[in-house]
């Protein structure tokens, strides 16, 4: 149940991370980074105290670099679970290099880890629903509260593309769970037009993506996927696509 199968294809780079840049999508992802923009420097003078929730996955990317480069007034802020993969740890660096900054990082609160691996186990999320959502909220929903705390408003790189759970996925909404002010610029971007950006910008990305990861959470709940494949259907492959959510995006 738990093979990965990027054993099968190590040997192919995925080709939908290197997108033939046609002067139609280059035109494309040259007027929705505008919009974008115009997006971000608006909710950062509506809402001064905004951050970004940055998992490096190629989305994230994207924002990280409009922000960094544009100078944006905008926090970024990552959560650590302590079960990212390797090649995650190594686009962190890659990414205070590349941007000269140091990363802000929320980890989770280690008596509660500690009681949960030592209760349940140190992989229990793989044995029902409610310890994997258990896994997730205290490693993810938990420290988000706190970075979320104080916050008027706050961005992720979520695309209505990615889900089921995601189809109607508003660019601006109010969070009811966190109260406060919710912005997905990216909602209308098509997987295509994110490794454009990528690509046009040099940005650095993460590693795994070339292997057919196209949604990279932590290591043990991720794997890749086959071409053709839905691009979340490498997260939690084991439980029903209707209900793939941390905890992190979920509606009151
Ligand atoms: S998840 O809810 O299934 O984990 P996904 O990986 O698709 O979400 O990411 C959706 C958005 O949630 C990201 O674009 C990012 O804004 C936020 N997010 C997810 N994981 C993290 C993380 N580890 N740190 C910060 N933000 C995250
Ligand atoms: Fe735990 Fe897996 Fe959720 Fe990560 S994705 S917090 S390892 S259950």
């Amino acid at each position: 149940m738990f093979g990965d199968a990027s054993m099968i294809r190590s040997a192919a780079k995925n080709p939908a991370t290197t997108p033939v840049l046609t002067e139609i999508l280059k035109q494309a992802v040259i007027k929705k980074r505008e919009q974008v923009l115009d997006l971000l420097k608006d909710a950062a003078e509506k809402f001064p105290s905004i951050t970004f929730a940055n998992s490096f996955g190629a989305e994230d990317m994207v924002l990280t670099d409009i922000i960094m480069r544009e100078k944006l007034s905008i926090e970024i802020f990552s959560l650590d679970t302590g079960r990212l993969p390797a090649e995650t740890y190594t686009l962190m660096a890659e990414v205070e290099r590349t941007y000269d900054s140091k990363l802000k990082v929320y980890f989770p609160q280690h008596e509660v880890v500690e009681n949960y691996v030592q209760t349940k186990g140190i992989n229990a999320f793989y044995e029902s629903i409610d310890l994997r959502k258990a896994c997730c909220h205290m490693r993810k929903v938990e420290p988000l509260k706190r970075a979320l705390n104080g916050k008027q408003a706050w961005i992720t790189g979520m695309r209505a593309e990615q889900a089921s759970t995601r189809a109607n996925l508003p660019v601006q909404e109010f969070d009811e769970g966190n109260q406060l002010e919710k912005f997905n610029p990216l909602s209308d971007w098509t997987e295509q037009e994110v490794w454009a950006y990528i690509s046009l910008h040099e940005v650095p990305y993460n590693k795994l993506h070339d292997a057919f990861y196209p949604s990279i959470g932590c290591a043990p709940c991720t794997r890749s996927v086959a071409m053709g494949e839905d691009v979340r259907a490498g997260r939690w492959w084991w439980e029903d696509p209707t209900n793939k959510e941390c905890g992190l995006h979920v509606k009151k």
